[in-house]
């Protein structure tokens, strides 16, 4: 079995270990730790939030949902909008740009179970800045305080965004958005340190994300882009720079990066790198989940790319990979579990994925 940390409040750390942040509070919610897992499109759905949490993940939040797909269909609301009892406290996160709809939206969030609700501001995809939504939004300032005010009246629970530097280098405006969007009573801003022109590429730029901590009075500021390395992380926060990080393509492969990140903000603990048979039992845990909650045949199609990622480094990586693609069954998976755990680590050791592209 996988040596997962147990999952539990930072207060629980061992006697004479103190947490080594500050608690994370966004409206009524302190948060486990000040880790909170990113919105992932096509990654961040029930099982993988469900295994987040439980190695001690503060927040999870759903994919980018399109409030109008929630709002025109009752039963696209409840497929999208699967949120489950063992989830809390868990984040919707909705793309749109009317607030209307957007108030409507958020209380469908909050009648199937969101304990926050989140605005893409960041989402740089063609398909949604053509609608005025996502990073298009944040660059009309009048309409994003107007759908923040509209949603902020319409739910009781707190109203969070997640939002890019700006447009370009030349238009960046994430400061005063963050500022402007606080007196309307957003309760947390989630800043990605690139702008929308950068799309994935280059190095998020932690120095403006700081400047949108800096320019805030009340609420947190949680910083995202390139969260790698725990030690790093806790400094950030350590500095003030932000209050808490937002974990995303840095645990794609690697669950024990989301709890050592976790055991390091929480405790100051440095666990010990997991081994290859550890790093896989982890894995196969999500992988399992998938089915067991999707079903088999979709359960089975979504763990592929995670396999994919999870064999990265193994010895024969490039044969068992060409095998993925044929996996269809549960027995499949169980038994090209077993190959790779045969075949064993390469001289390499695991290697993370490199990703170039994203919707936030
Ligand atoms: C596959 C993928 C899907 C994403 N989907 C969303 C999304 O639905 N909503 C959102 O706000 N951000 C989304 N993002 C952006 C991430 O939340 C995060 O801000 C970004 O990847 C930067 O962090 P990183 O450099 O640590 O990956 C996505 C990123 C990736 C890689």
């Amino acid at each position: 079995m996988p040596t997962a940390l147990a999952p539990g409040p930072i207060g629980s750390a061992p006697a004479g270990r103190r947490p080594t942040t500050p608690a994370l509070r966004i409206g009524p919610h302190t948060l486990a730790a000040p880790v909170v897992v990113a919105p992932m499109a096509g990654l961040t759905d029930r099982p993988f939030r469900r295994l987040a949490r439980e190695l001690g993940a503060g927040l999870t939040c759903t994919e980018m949902i399109a409030a109008a797909a929630v709002v025109r269909s009752p039963a696209a609301a409840r497929a999208l909008l699967d949120l489950g009892p063992e989830e809390h406290p868990v984040a919707a996160q909705l793309v749109g740009g009317d607030p209307q709809m957007m108030a409507e939206a958020a209380q469908i969030c909050v009648a199937h179970g969101a304990d926050l609700v989140d605005l893409n501001l960041g989402c740089p995809v063609p398909k949604v800045v053509r609608l005025g939504s996502g990073a298009a939004l944040a660059r009309d300032h009048a309409r994003t305080v107007a759908v923040l005010a509209a949603m902020v009246r319409a739910v009781p629970v707190p109203v969070t965004v997640k939002m890019r530097l700006g447009w370009d280098e030349r238009t960046i405006n994430a400061p005063e958005l963050a500022r402007a969007l606080e007196d309307v009573g957003v309760a947390a801003v989630a800043v990605h340190g690139r702008t929308r022109s950068q799309a994935y590429r280059g190095e998020a730029d932690w120095r403006q994300i700081a400047r949108v901590r800096a320019a805030v009075r009340r609420i947190p500021v949680l910083g995202s882009g390139d969260v790698r390395d725990p030690e790093v992380a806790a400094q950030r926060i350590a500095r003030g720079d932000v209050d808490g990080v937002v974990v995303a393509r840095g645990m794609l492969g690697d669950w024990h990066f989301l709890e050592h990140t976790v055991r390091r903000l929480g405790t100051g603990g440095s666990p010990p790198a997991p081994t290859f048979a550890e790093r896989l039992a982890l894995a196969r845990r999500h992988w399992d989940a998938m089915v067991d909650h999707h079903g088999e045949r979709l359960g089975v199609r979504r763990a592929r790319k995670f396999v994919v990622w999870a064999i990265r480094g193994c010895a024969g990586a490039a044969r068992l990979r060409q095998q993925v693609a044929t996996v269809d069954s549960r027995e499949d998976l169980d038994r090209l579990y077993e190959l790779i755990l045969a075949a064993g680590e390469g001289p390499l050791g695991w290697q993370r994925p490199v990703f170039t592209s994203g919707e936030g």
